[in-house]
């Protein structure tokens, strides 16, 4: 792959994470190939973009030929695309919501990864955006936390799979996009106690900016290596391990 021009494959890239990595990536001079509903409006010139709802897994491979068409080589994938759901109770919430939550968080990316292999395409490093809450089990994050814990294990499973890749899930630690703005809305710290400490780091350096997440995490890809294929890393407990610890503790005091 050396004597290629560097490209990267990044799902969910029209906002939040998905369009800060696109920005920093791009300035590492990479090609870059996105996939959203929306699409990439503020890189359209620079990013080649398909419109896609990845809630319809059958329209996923539709996509990716279109999207990779000549492609042989992909220097990094990053699983990003994702959705909160509700806080809200386990008890209360449908087993069909739990479902499109998991299409979107795991599914699609079983998909997409199926695809991959399909493909032949030469890709190096998969990285999927898992998040703290896969271990954390905070109440009210019940369809959230099920569908990472699930995609934790969709990355290990699938670095069997993947010989010559490196796969892993990571927790990118907390990053002001639509997902934050969503939280900081909601008032119910009594039932939900982890919304303290969302609503704590608004203004802090402790949530990070869009760009600020897509360095820490373009920094951290080398030392994931060290890590054995299929793992999963908050990158707080490598990079911030004093905050690390106190989520840790804060949630195990709960
Ligand atoms: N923000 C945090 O603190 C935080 C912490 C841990 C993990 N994460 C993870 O980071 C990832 C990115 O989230 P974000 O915080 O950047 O929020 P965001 O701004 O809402 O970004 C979510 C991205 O996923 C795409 N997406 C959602 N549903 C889709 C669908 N049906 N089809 C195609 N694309 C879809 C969205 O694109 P369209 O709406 O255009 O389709 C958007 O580009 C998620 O996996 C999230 O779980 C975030």
């Amino acid at each position: 792959m050396t004597n290629q021009a560097r490209s990267a494959l990044i799902t969910g890239n029209s906002s939040g994470l998905g369009l800060g990595l696109s920005h920093a990536l791009l300035e590492r001079d990479y090609r870059m190939y996105g996939c959203s509903r929306r699409g990439c409006a503020a890189l359209a010139d620079r990013v080649v973009d398909v419109h896609c709802d990845l809630s319809d897994l059958e329209a996923i491979g539709p996509a990716m030929d279109q999207l990779l068409a000549g492609v042989d080589h992909l220097d990094l994938v990053v699983l990003n695309a994702g959705i909160l759901g509700e806080i809200e109770d386990l008890s209360s919430v449908s087993v069909e919501r739990l479902r499109e939550i998991m299409d979107i968080n795991v599914w699609t990316n079983k998909v997409i990864l199926d695809w991959l292999l399909a493909s032949n395409i030469a890709i190096d490093q998969i990285v999927a955006i898992s998040s703290g809450a896969a271990v954390l089990g905070n109440r009210g994050w019940g369809g959230y936390a099920l569908s990472k814990a699930t995609l934790n294990m969709l990355c290990r499973l699938y670095a069997h799979e993947f010989p010559d890749t490196h796969v892993a899930a990571i927790a990118p630690g907390l990053v002001d996009t639509r997902i934050i703005d969503t939280l900081c809305e909601l008032s119910d710290t009594e039932r939900f106690p982890a919304l303290e400490r969302i609503h704590a780091a608004r203004g802090t350096d402790t949530l990070l900016s869009p760009a600020a997440a897509a360095e820490r995490i373009l920094e951290a890809l080398p030392g994931l290596k060290e890590f054995e294929s299929g793992s999963f890393v908050d990158l707080r407990q490598i990079l911030a391990p004093a905050e690390y610890e106190s989520l840790r503790k804060d949630c195990t005091n709960r």
